[in-house]
C-alpha cells in the first residue's frame, strides 16, 4: 500500500501507450520485420536519449525518435522515405493498453491528480492523449523538454514535485519501463512498476516499491 498521496504521475510510452503497437501500420510493407524493427526502433530511441543527455546535446524526443528510426530501418537494409514517413505519423497516435482508461477513471474518482512525465515532446504527448480520448482523465502532461535533458536525470523529476508543490514521496509514479523506476525511485517517488512482460528486475541502484503486471491493479494500492 502507498500512503499519502497527492498524484499519480504516469510514464507515457511503454506505460499507457503500447509501443508495440506502432509498426503494425506498416505490417505489410515490412512482413517478419515487424518486431524487429519495433524492437531496435525503441531501443535505439531510448540509447540515443541517454546518449544525448550526457554528451550535453539534446534535441527533442521527436527528433531522437525520428534519428532511431532512421538507424532501425538501415540496419534493416530498408530505404522508404513513405514508410519512414507513416511510421512516424503513427507514432503521434499510438494506442493506450487496454487497461488505461477505465484505471484513470477510477482514480480520477477517488480524487488523484493524474498526470504524464514523459521523454515526450508537449506536441507529442498532447497529440497522444487527445488521439487516446484521455483528454478528460489527465492534467497538462510535464515534458522533459522544460528542463532539456531526459529521464533518468533527476532534474526531470523534479517537474513533478515542482507541478504540485509536494514532496517526492507524496507522488506515486508509475512506469513499465524499470530504468525510469530506477531513476523515480532514487529520487524519492513511492514507485511502481507496471511489469507488463515479467521481466527479471533492473540492478541497479534503486529499484521499485511495488510491482504489478496490469494498471488495474493500481486502484487497490493507492491511498491518499
Ligand atoms: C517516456 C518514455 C521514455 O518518457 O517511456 O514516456
Amino acid at each position: 500500500m502507498l500512503s499519502g498521496i497527492v498524484a499519480c504521475v504516469f510514464d507515457a510510452y511503454g506505460t499507457l501507450f503500447d509501443l508495440d503497437k506502432i509498426a503494425s501500420v506498416a505490417r505489410d510493407a515490412l512482413g517478419d520485420r515487424e518486431k524487429p524493427l519495433s524492437q531496435l526502433w525503441r531501443a535505439k530511441q531510448l540509447e540515443y536519449s541517454w546518449l544525448r543527455s550526457l554528451m550535453g546535446r539534446h534535441a527533442d524526443f521527436w527528433h531522437v525518435t525520428g534519428e532511431s528510426l532512421d538507424y532501425a530501418l538501415a540496419s534493416l537494409g530498408i530505404d522508404d522515405p513513405s514508410l519512414r514517413a507513416k511510421l512516424m505519423e503513427a507514432y503521434l497516435s499510438p494506442p493506450a493498453f487496454d487497461d488505461v482508461t477505465s484505471t484513470l477513471k477510477s482514480l480520477r474518482t477517488a480524487e488523484f491528480k493524474l498526470t504524464i512525465l514523459s521523454n515526450g515532446s508537449p506536441t507529442m504527448l498532447t497529440s497522444a492523449i487527445k488521439g487516446a480520448n484521455l483528454n478528460d482523465l489527465l492534467d497538462k502532461p510535464l515534458s522533459v523538454e522544460t528542463v532539456g535533458v531526459f529521464k533518468p536525470h533527476p532534474s526531470v523529476y523534479r517537474l513533478a514535485t515542482d507541478a504540485f508543490d509536494c514532496q517526492p514521496t507524496q507522488i506515486a509514479f508509475i512506469s513499465s519501463n524499470g530504468w525510469d523506476i530506477a531513476g523515480a525511485s532514487a529520487f524519492g517517488f513511492q514507485t511502481v512498476w507496471v511489469n507488463r512482460r515479467k521481466a527479471p528486475r533492473e540492478i541497479l541502484p534503486a529499484g521499485p516499491h511495488n510491482e504489478i503486471t496490469t494498471l488495474a491493479e493500481l486502484t487497490g494500492l493507492l491511498q491518499r
